[in-house]
C-alpha cells in the first residue's frame, strides 16, 4: 500500500480520486486550498489527512510532499473558457506553479507525478475518426497549451531527473460533484439550469460533438493504469463515443422527463467542434473499457443534483 497525496483532493475528480485510493487500501493526503469547505470529502474526510495551503506557495509544497510515495496533481487554476482572455495568469500559476511542483518532487525523491491533461483540448479540433495518442497535439487555447507544456516538462524530468510520470489525458469526465455553476462541464450545468426551470443556454447549433466518460469511469481507468505498471507514459482516458450537445438534451429530458427546449446562443468558435478519443490503447495494453452508458451516468448525475441546495 502506498502513501499518496492528491493536489486539488477536495476538487470533483479529485475527491473521487481520494474515495477511490482509499477504497484500495491506501494513506491518502489531500491538498488543498478548501476554499469552499470539504463539501466535496465529507464521507471521507476522517479516513484521509488534511493539508490546507496554496499550489503557488513552495513551502506549502513542500510540505505536503513530505513523506509521500506519489503525487496526484489535480490542481488547475484556469479552466478552458477562463485560460482565454489571461494567458498570463494561466502560465504563471499553472505551469510555473507544475514546474516548482517537479523540481520539489524530484529533490524530494517521490516515486512518481500522475498527471491529468487534457484530451478534449490538447488535440486541437479534430474532425475525423477517433484521435490516438500518437497525433500530434495542435492546442488551440492558453489551458491546453500549458497543459501539452507540462506534458513536455514531465518528460524533461523524468530524463533529467528521474522523476516518473503518468499522463492521463481524460476527454470530458462528468458526474457528482462536479461543480454546476463553473465555466467547464455542461452535463451539470444543463442539468442544473433544468432543476430551477431555466432553459439550458447553448452556445452555438448544438452540434458541437465531446466525448463523455462518468467519473467513476475515468478513476477507475487512471487506477488500472497504475497498477498495471506500464512502461507507457500517456493513456487518453474516455468513452470513445462522440455525443453532440443537442444529442445530450434530448437524453436529458427522457432522464428529467422534462420537455426541454434550449437557448441556442451565438457563437464566438473558441473552442473545437468536435474531439472524439481513441481509447484502443487502454483497451488492449490494460484491458480497460468504460462501463457506464451516457444515460446511466446522467441519471446518477441528476440525483446527485437534486441534492444540491442552491
Ligand atoms: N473536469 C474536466 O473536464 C477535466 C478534463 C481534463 C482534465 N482535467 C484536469 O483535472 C484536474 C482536476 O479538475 P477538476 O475538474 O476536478 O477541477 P476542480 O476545480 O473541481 O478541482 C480543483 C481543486 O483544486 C483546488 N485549487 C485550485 N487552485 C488551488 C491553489 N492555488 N491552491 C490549492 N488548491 C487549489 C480547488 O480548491 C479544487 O478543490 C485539473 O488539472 C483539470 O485541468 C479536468
Amino acid at each position: 500500500m502506498g502513501k499518496y497525496v492528491i493536489f486539488g483532493g477536495n476538487g470533483f475528480i479529485g475527491s473521487h480520486l481520494a474515495e477511490a485510493l482509499l477504497q484500495r487500501g491506501h494513506e491518502v493526503v489531500i491538498f488543498d486550498h478548501f476554499r469552499h469547505g470539504t463539501r466535496n470529502i465529507a464521507s471521507i474526510v476522517s479516513d484521509v489527512t488534511l493539508k490546507k495551503g496554496d499550489f503557488n506557495n513552495e513551502h506549502d509544497v513542500n510540505d505536503a510532499l513530505k513523506g509521500v510515495d506519489a503525487v496526484f496533481h489535480f490542481i488547475s487554476t484556469t479552466n478552458p473558457a477562463t485560460s482565454f482572455n489571461d494567458p498570463i495568469f494561466d502560465t504563471k500559476t499553472n505551469l510555473v506553479g507544475t514546474i516548482k511542483l517537479l523540481q520539489i518532487a524530484a529533490q524530494r525523491d517521490i516515486e512518481r507525478i500522475i498527471f491529468p491533461s487534457s484530451g478534449g483540448t490538447i488535440y486541437g479540433d479534430t474532425l475525423g475518426s477517433p484521435i490516438s495518442e500518437t497525433t500530434a497535439p495542435k492546442p488551440s487555447n492558453p489551458y491546453a497549451i500549458s497543459k501539452y507544456a507540462v506534458e513536455r516538462y514531465l518528460h524533461f524530468f523524468h530524463e533529467h531527473h528521474h522523476l516518473d510520470f503518468l499522463i492521463v489525458r481524460y476527454s470530458n469526465p462528468y458526474g457528482e460533484r462536479q461543480n454546476p455553476n463553473a465555466r467547464q462541464g455542461v452535463i451539470p450545468i444543463f442539468l442544473n439550469q433544468i432543476k430551477q426551470g431555466k432553459r439550458p443556454v447553448i452556445f452555438g447549433d448544438g452540434s458541437a460533438v465531446r466525448d463523455y466518460i462518468y467519473i467513476r469511469d475515468a478513476i477507475d481507468a487512471t487506477l488500472q493504469i497504475l497498477e498495471s505498471n506500464t512502461e507507457e507514459k500517456v493513456y487518453n482516458v474516455g468513452s470513445g463515443q462522440g455525443t453532440s450537445l443537442n444529442e445530450l438534451i434530448s437524453i436529458m429530458s427522457q432522464v428529467t422527463g422534462e420537455n426541454i427546449s434550449p437557448v441556442y446562443v451565438y457563437d464566438e468558435k473558441k473552442y473545437v467542434s468536435k474531439i472524439v478519443l481513441d481509447i484502443s490503447k487502454l483497451k488492449k495494453e490494460i484491458g480497460w473499457q468504460p462501463t457506464t452508458e451516457l444515460t446511466s451516468g446522467i441519471s446518477r448525475t441528476w440525483k446527485w443534483i437534486n441534492t444540491i441546495i442552491d
